[in-house]
């Protein structure tokens, strides 16, 4: 797999216009197999990644560490965050069935992997080492991402996986990693991070590559398009405030959070 991706990194770089032209041309071969240089670039590191992954040291949960009320804030945190790698895994197949370019579906074939193995640390998290069982994704989260996984349009697809799943996600985790006093947790999610971060690239880099198809920026796409980053500003508001009160716990600063996923989102929707 690894020399395939090889041979593919050393073809000519073709992007923008060139893209666009395979895109008119309507022939669905042509334009799968379009290259899309920094998707290319990101997927190449998700696939050196996943050939070399490392454990984590399971066993070490020191659980003393936190207060009782602390204690449980993690235990419904990690829930929460079991089901968000696990509706993001949902999302990014989505897009695999849906995307027209080999380049991306690829890349978020990669990604599936990474969220799947996310969702397994943080359920062995929970189960064998907190001896908790996993709690229930709240209604209005659940309602939210079922209704973004019902999404197949390309570029809104890859909004909801790449703007409000990962960064939001992305941001939480930083918090944790920084606040909360529990040494295999920080480890989790340390080497979960380090995934999100190219997750996030990857959707930084799908989402302007999508977007530099001049249809997307003129007439109703453009109107959608906008209304969508707007839903999903809303919808993020809506997520982060329902976890204000366990964020009080750890002294977790959710409206830096908020601000910095939205600060993301307008970033990459310059419409
Ligand atoms: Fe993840
Ligand atoms: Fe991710």
């Amino acid at each position: 797999m690894l020399e395939s991706n090889d041979t593919q990194e050393r073809e000519p770089a073709v992007a923008g216009a060139g893209s666009r032209s395979a895109l008119e041309s309507n022939d669905d071969v042509a334009r799968r197999y379009t290259p899309v240089p920094g998707v290319r670039r990101v997927k190449q590191a998700m696939v050196k990644n996943e050939a070399n992954r490392t454990a984590v040291t399971w066993g070490t949960a020191d659980s003393t560490r936190l207060s009782s009320a602390q204690l449980d804030g993690v235990h419904t945190v990690v829930s929460s965050l079991l089901y968000a790698e696990s509706h993001g895994n949902d999302v990014c197949s989505n897009l695999i069935c849906h995307v027209p370019y080999a380049d991306i579906s690829d890349a978020f074939a990669v990604q599936v992997l990474d969220e799947s193995h996310h969702a397994w640390m943080l359920t062995r998290y929970l189960k064998q080492e907190l001896r908790r069982p996993i709690i229930r994704r709240p209604l209005v989260p659940w309602l939210i991402v079922e209704q973004l996984k019902l999404i197949h349009d390309p570029l809104l697809c890859a909004l909801s996986a790449s703007f409000f799943i990962e960064c939001a996600a992305a941001e939480v985790q930083a918090e944790i990693i920084r606040k909360v006093d529990e040494p295999l947790l920080v480890e989790i999610f340390r080497t979960i991070s380090r995934d999100e971060s190219r997750h996030i690239a990857l959707g930084r880099e799908v989402v302007a590559f999508l977007l530099d198809d001049p249809a997307q920026r003129r007439g109703w796409r453009r109107i959608r398009n906008r209304v969508f980053r707007d839903f999903l500003r809303l919808s993020a508001e809506r997520t982060f405030h329902h976890y204000a009160p366990l964020a009080k716990l750890f002294g977790i600063d959710v409206p830096r959070a908020l601000r910095h996923t939205m600060e993301r989102l307008d970033g990459a929707v310059g419409l």
